[in-house]
């Protein structure tokens, strides 16, 4: 019982030091100014030291108000809240205050109705790695009004704005990108070729803008997630309009397009590969581009489409059940009638 006691508490002991050292060297490497006189960094493993002058890793609150600016010690995280901004004058201003550190965890503006633009130049070399700017009035974001994070920013989220300008081009100089969602905005055209060769980024979102989507998605080799839900892609989508060459590949969501026809070889094809298609104005699943996805063991969802279901798609009820890929049992024929309830014996004659 003893030693047990022991070990646990070296267990506390190392890892509380080790957090205490951690922070130490994490310091000066993570923030660009490391001022010793100002910043009393942790120096050993006693308790009470935690506090010493930590709050002046923040800037001062007063040159910053109404921005709010947290520092969690322990997880050497400095977060900063701007969401009660009065103006774009004001952003700016914030961002020329005295910075002793200049790298932030997370910068969040959320419910802002205040702010128009997001102005170039704004945050004036002050970075963020997650950059959190939802529900908001927000229209313009500016070209290089993000440039501060090029190099750091991980997460994107323009979510619920009312965007109708944001600089695309731009995206390829986010080189640690893994997330980026400008859903229900309202911009007129997306362009697909400009996340071409974004090579970290995993989730693309671009949900519900009633956008044009131009040209196709390619060379996003570690992408899992597109969702283009409620846009206005082409009514016949073309071959290779996904080809990203990602082997992660998992889930496309495209419903609601008003998408008439998908050629062969739209999309990579990816073991597992969930193809949402639902509530668009598709007469039929060609076998000629669905066989390939469902049999690599890929899922469809097609209800909510005006399907004939004529021998176009006995394929789909041959011996190899593929229509055991095509979820959801609700997906109707145009009759109405569930596809999964069709008596396969219909399609002897085929
Ligand atoms: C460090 O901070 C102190 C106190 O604010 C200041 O007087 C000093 O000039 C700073 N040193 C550097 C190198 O920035
Ligand atoms: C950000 O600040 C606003 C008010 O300024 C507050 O209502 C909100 O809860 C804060 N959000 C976070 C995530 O701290
Ligand atoms: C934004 O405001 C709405 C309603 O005022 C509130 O329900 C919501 O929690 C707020 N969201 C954030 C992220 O502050
Ligand atoms: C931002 O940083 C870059 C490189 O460190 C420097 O050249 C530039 O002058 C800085 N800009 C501002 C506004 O401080």
């Amino acid at each position: 019982m003893k030693s047990l006691i022991i070990i646990l508490l070296y267990i506390v002991i190392v890892d509380v030091s080790g957090k205490l050292y951690y922070h130490q060297d994490r310091i000066p490497s993570d923030v660009d100014v490391y001022n010793q006189s100002k910043v009393h960094v942790i120096q050993d493993s006693r308790h009470q030291t935690k506090y010493n002058g930590y709050e002046h890793l923040c800037p001062d609150a007063a040159n910053i108000a109404p921005c709010v600016c947290t520092y969690d010690w322990w997880d050497n995280i400095m977060d900063i809240n701007c969401s009660a901004v009065e103006s774009e004058e004001q952003l700016k201003q914030i961002f020329k205050a005295d910075f002793p550190f200049k790298n932030f965890k997370k910068f969040t503006f959320h419910n802002n109705t205040n702010m128009k633009v997001l102005e170039a130049g704004v945050f004036n070399n002050i970075s963020f790695e997650i950059i959190d700017i939802k529900l908001n009035s927000l229209e313009v974001i500016e070209l290089e009004a993000l440039d501060s994070c090029y190099e750091r920013a991980t997460n994107i989220d323009l979510r619920r704005n009312r965007i109708t300008s944001f600089p695309f081009d731009e995206l390829s100089h986010f080189s640690k990108l893994l997330n980026f969602d400008i859903s229900n905005n309202l911009l007129s055209s997306i362009p697909a070729d400009a996340f071409n060769g974004l090579t970290t980024l995993e989730t693309l979102q671009v949900i519900a803008n009633g956008a044009n989507i131009v040209g196709t998605f390619q060379d996003l080799p570690n992408l899992v997630t597109i969702g283009l839900t409620y846009n206005d892609l082409p009514t016949t989508i073309p071959a290779n309009f996904i080809n990203i060459g990602s082997p992660d590949l998992w889930y496309i969501a495209m419903n609601g397009n008003g998408i008439v026809s998908v050629e062969p070889g739209a999309f990579d094809i990816v073991d597992g590969l969930f193809i949402d298609i639902r509530d668009n104005s598709i007469s039929t699943l060609d076998e000629a581009t669905w066989r390939p996805y469902l049999e690599a063991e890929g899922w469809i969802q097609a209800s909510l489409n005006p399907l004939i279901c004529g021998c176009d798609i006995a394929w789909l009820f041959g011996e190899d059940q593929l229509l055991e890929h095509v979820g959801e049992y609700t997906t109707t024929c145009a009759d109405g009638q569930y596809l999964h309830d069709l008596d396969p014996t219909i399609f002897d004659q085929c």
